[in-house]
C-alpha cells in the first residue's frame, strides 16, 4: 500500500494500519475523531536528512523549517531539539514559538505586510533574521531598529520572476507575485542599495522562495541560477557580496502515486550542485545556504483519522462517504483541487472495489475531500484515514460551520500523546461579545 516515504505507516496481521505500531482504529477510540495524527519519528527523520544531506554537500547551511506548514507548541519544541531555525511568518507564529521557549536567535522572520507592532516584536525578541519584502517594511526596520537600539541582519526577499509548475495560488516567484523585491523592475537593486545605505540595518544576503509542492524541482535549479546571476551583477554595482543565500522551501511530497517528487538527498545533491556551477561561473565565493522547508518535514508525516457518517448513493457511479470532518479541517482540496489518498483503518491491505467521493460536513458543495478514491466497501461508523495531511491543514483549518477544530496526537512508537486539545463548543464563543442593547432586548423578548 505504501512506499518508502511512509515506512511509519504498516498494516499489521489483522490488516488494520497502523501508525508507528500503533493501531489507527484505537487512536481514533481514544481520542476521537476526526483526529490529526503525526508521526514524530517520520518528521525527525525528514529533519535528519535535511541536515545530512546539506552537511555531505554544502557545509556552511542551515535548515529552516517553515512554520506555517504546522506550528503547535510541540512541533516548535521538537524542532529546536532538531537544531533546525524556524521561519516565522507573523506576529502569532514568532509569538507561539517564543511560548515554546524557541529561541529568537535561531529565527527567520517572514511576513509580505508585517505591521509596525510585529516589527517591533521581531527587534524586541532579537530574531536572528529580518527577510523583508518591501521598501515600506525597510523604512519602518530601520526607524524601530534605532528606537529598540538592535542592529537587525536583514535578507532581502528577491522575486526573480520564475514560473512553477503548480497550484497558481502556490507559486510565489513569477512575475506578478505579491511578493518580494521584483528583479525585473529594478527593485531588487533598489532595495539593496536601501539596505547597504543604512547604518542600522546589516545586509546578509538574499531570499527566494518561487512555490509550493513542487515535483519537478528543475524551476528551482532555475531560482539558483538567477540569483547568482543577480549576486554578480549586485558585486558589480555596489561592491557587495553576499554571504548567505536562502533559496526557500517548496519540495513536493507523494500525495498521491503520480506525485514523484525527488527525495531530500537527491534535491539537495541537484541543488547545491547547480548552485557550485552557477558561483564558479561568476566567480562568486560560496555564501551560506540555507534551505527554508515546511511540507516535505511535515507533510508526509501526518494523517487524518474521521468517521464515516452516512453514505449516500447517488447512482451506480455517484457515492459520497460522508464524514465528520472536511474543508474546515482540510481546506486545501476546496482551495486549489489538492488531491490525496485514504484506506480504511480496518481494511488498509485489502484492494479497493468501489470508487467513491469522500466528502465533508460543511455546507458547501466544494467540501470534498478526494474525488473518485478506490476503497472496500465501507459501511457508516467506519474509520477513514487521509494520508499526508501534516502539512497545511491545522495551520490554515477553520471553524466555518462552527465546527470545533480535531485534536492532533503525536505518535512516537508506544507513547501517543495529546498534543492539540479538540475544541470544545465553549472555545468555539471565546471572544464574542454581545452588545449591552441586544442582550437586554433578548432578556426582554424571553421575559414576555
Ligand atoms: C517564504 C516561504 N518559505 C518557505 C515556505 C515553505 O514551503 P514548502 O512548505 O513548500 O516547503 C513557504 C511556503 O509557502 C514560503 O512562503
Amino acid at each position: 500500500m505504501m512506499q518508502n516515504s511512509y515506512r511509519h505507516l504498516q498494516v499489521n496481521e489483522r490488516g488494520h494500519l497502523t501508525i508507528e505500531g500503533q493501531e489507527a482504529l484505537s487512536l481514533a477510540r481514544r481520542f476521537g475523531t476526526p483526529l490529526w495524527v503525526l508521526s514524530e519519528r517520520a518528521i525527525r527523520e525528514r529533519c535528519g536528512a535535511y541536515r545530512q544531506a546539506l552537511a555531505d554537500f554544502w557545509s556552511d547551511s542551515a535548515v529552516a523549517y517553515a512554520g506555517k506548514a504546522l506550528l503547535p507548541l510541540a512541533i516548535c519544541r521538537l524542532m529546536d531539539e532538531e537544531n533546525m531555525w524556524l521561519d516565522v511568518a507573523s506576529g502569532g507564529e514568532l509569538y507561539a514559538a517564543q511560548a515554546a521557549g524557541f529561541p529568537a536567535e535561531r529565527m527567520m522572520y517572514h511576513g509580505n505586510n508585517k505591521s509596525i507592532e510585529e516589527i517591533r516584536m521581531g527587534l524586541v525578541a532579537g530574531v536572528g533574521r529580518f527577510i523583508c519584502d518591501n521598501f515600506e517594511e525597510l523604512d519602518r526596520i530601520d526607524e524601530l531598529s534605532r528606537i529598540c537600539d538592535h542592529r537587525p541582519s536583514v535578507l532581502l526577499r528577491i522575486t526573480p520572476g520564475i514560473d512553477t509548475r503548480t497550484h497558481r495560488y502556490i507559486a510565489t516567484g513569477h512575475s506578478t507575485s505579491k511578493f518580494g523585491f521584483h528583479l525585473a523592475d529594478g527593485q531588487a537593486l533598489r532595495a539593496t542599495k536601501r539596505v547597504l545605505s543604512s547604518s542600522q540595518m546589516r545586509l546578509a544576503g538574499f531570499h527566494c522562495h518561487l512555490g509550493s509542492q513542487l515535483t519537478d524541482v528543475s524551476s528551482l535549479l532555475h531560482g539558483v541560477e538567477v540569483m547568482c546571476q543577480f549576486m554578480a551583477e549586485i558585486r558589480q554595482v555596489t561592491g557587495y557580496i553576499a554571504s548567505e543565500l536562502n533559496i526557500g522551501g517548496g519540495l513536493g511530497i507523494a500525495y498521491t502515486e503520480s506525485d514523484r517528487p525527488p527525495n531530500i538527498r537527491s534535491f539537495v545533491q541537484r541543488l547545491t550542485s547547480t548552485l557550485k556551477t552557477a558561483l564558479h561561473r561568476h566567480d562568486l565565493p560560496a555564501p551560506r545556504l540555507w534551505l527554508e522547508p515546511g511540507r516535505s518535514v511535515v507533510g508526509e508525516a501526518g494523517l487524518t483519522l474521521y468517521t464515516i457518517g452516512s453514505i449516500k448513493t447517488l447512482s451506480a457511479d455517484l457515492t459520497y462517504l460522508l464524514v465528520d470532518g472536511g474543508m474546515a479541517d482540510n481546506p486545501r482540496p476546496a482551495l486549489y483541487q489538492a488531491r490525496y489518498r485514504a484506506a480504511l483503518a480496518h481494511k488498509a491491505a485489502v484492494k479497493g472495489t468501489e470508487t467513491v467521493h469522500v466528502a465533508g460536513k460543511c455546507c458547501e458543495s466544494g467540501d470534498v475531500l478526494i474525488h473518485n478514491v478506490c476503497l472496500p466497501t465501507a459501511q457508516p461508523g467506519d474509520i477513514l484515514a487521509v494520508f499526508c495531511t501534516g502539512a497545511y491543514n491545522h495551520s490554515m483549518a477553520s471553524n466555518y460551520n462552527r465546527l470545533p477544530r480535531p485534536a492532533m496526537v503525536l505518535v512516537n512508537g508506544k507513547d501517543a500523546q495529546l498534543i492539540v486539545a479538540r475544541q470544545s463548543y465553549a472555545d468555539l464563543l471565546c471572544g464574542e461579545i454581545i452588545p449591552h442593547r441586544l442582550s437586554a432586548r433578548n432578556q426582554v423578548a424571553a421575559g414576555q
